[in-house]
């Protein structure tokens, strides 16, 4: 498959997924967004993905045209319709292959142009379903790089909003450093999150992430991480990370939908632990993956 839209209700190939260019999501970045990954072309942890859509747009104060139900029978319904015509990648996650991303995006619409969301005349609701693009299958044998910079966003963290410059500048310098990921740190060099992820270390046998006090959007995967963790007996630490705490962990890795528990061996210029993915971040990896395979196997959602 390429990519499906459901535009309003209406699924449509892409290039017929047309939007206006007054549209305040285009203009400002005016819209919420979510994004739900499948098992076995099943949602994964679709309801807190729900609640987390309708939290961030009572943050901003856009109110969702569907509720919960209407969003799941719209999804699920272009879901389907995407079936088939999968190209196969060599380099893809064995657990990707198949499998779509689904990008779920309210915008506040159309409009006389102008700041004020008065302005609206209504919300317009798109739900792209995408082949699953996550890491290669490498990144999880040898683990990724992340590159520190200065955490500069504006606004609210917990408000998924399609405000995402400074995320885009941050990507685009860690990349020229080599890195897969951007680390967002806070003015006293403490790690909040990643660009588009969430951030863990493993030091001295204890899982230690920042708290969601620390300005971080509470990611549906570090919920589901600190599940794990937490059933399997592992001291969990919700507390401040410096920088220098990060780097000098026994191990390290990210979170988010479409990484699922992503080994990180390289923060900045320094090397973390042995330079290999470690024995507890592959363990709460493959507790993850069992989880998924069932929901794969229509098991539990
Ligand atoms: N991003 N932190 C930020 C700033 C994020 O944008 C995301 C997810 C996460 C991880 O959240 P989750 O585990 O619920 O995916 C943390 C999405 C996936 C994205 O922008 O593509």
């Amino acid at each position: 498959m390429t990519a499906l839209v459901n535009l309003d209700g209406r699924i449509v190939p892409p290039g017929d997924a047309c939007i206006s260019v007054f549209d305040r999501g285009f203009l400002y970045g005016d819209s919420v967004y979510e994004v739900v990954r499948t098992y076995g072309l099943h949602p994964f942890e679709l309801a807190p993905h729900l609640r987390r859509l309708a939290g961030s747009a009572g943050r901003i104060g856009l109110e969702l045209p569907w509720d919960e139900a209407r969003l799941e029978t719209e999804l699920t319904r272009t879901l389907e319709a995407s079936r088939g015509g999968d190209v196969p990648d060599a380099q893809a996650a064995p657990w990707n292959e198949g499998e779509r991303q689904a990008r779920i995006v309210v915008t506040r619409g159309a409009g006389e142009v102008g700041l004020d969301p008065a302005l609206a005349v209504g919300p317009a609701v798109v739900i792209a379903v995408l082949p699953l693009r996550g890491p290669p299958r490498r990144d999880y044998q040898a683990g990724v790089a992340v590159w520190p910079i200065g955490d500069r966003r504006a606004g609210d963290p917990a408000a998924k909003t399609g405000e995402h410059l400074f995320q885009v500048m941050a990507v685009k310098e860690a990349r020229a450093r080599g890195a897969h990921e951007a680390l967002l740190l806070d003015d006293a060099g403490e790690v909040v999150e990643g660009a588009s992820s969430n951030v863990f270390a493993v030091r001295a046998g204890a899982l230690v992430t920042p708290p969601v006090s620390a300005g971080l959007l509470e990611g549906v995967t570090r919920r589901v991480v600190l599940d794990i963790a937490r059933q399997a007996g592992l001291p969990i630490r919700e507390e401040p990370l410096p920088l220098r705490s990060l780097q000098d962990a026994d191990e390290a890795f990210l979170t988010s939908t479409v990484r699922e528990v992503l080994p990180v061996v390289r923060v900045g210029e320094r090397t973390v632990g042995r330079g290999r993915p470690g024995p507890t971040t592959r363990q709460l990896h493959a507790s993850l993956r069992t989880r998924a395979d069932a929901v794969a196997r229509g098991e539990v959602s």
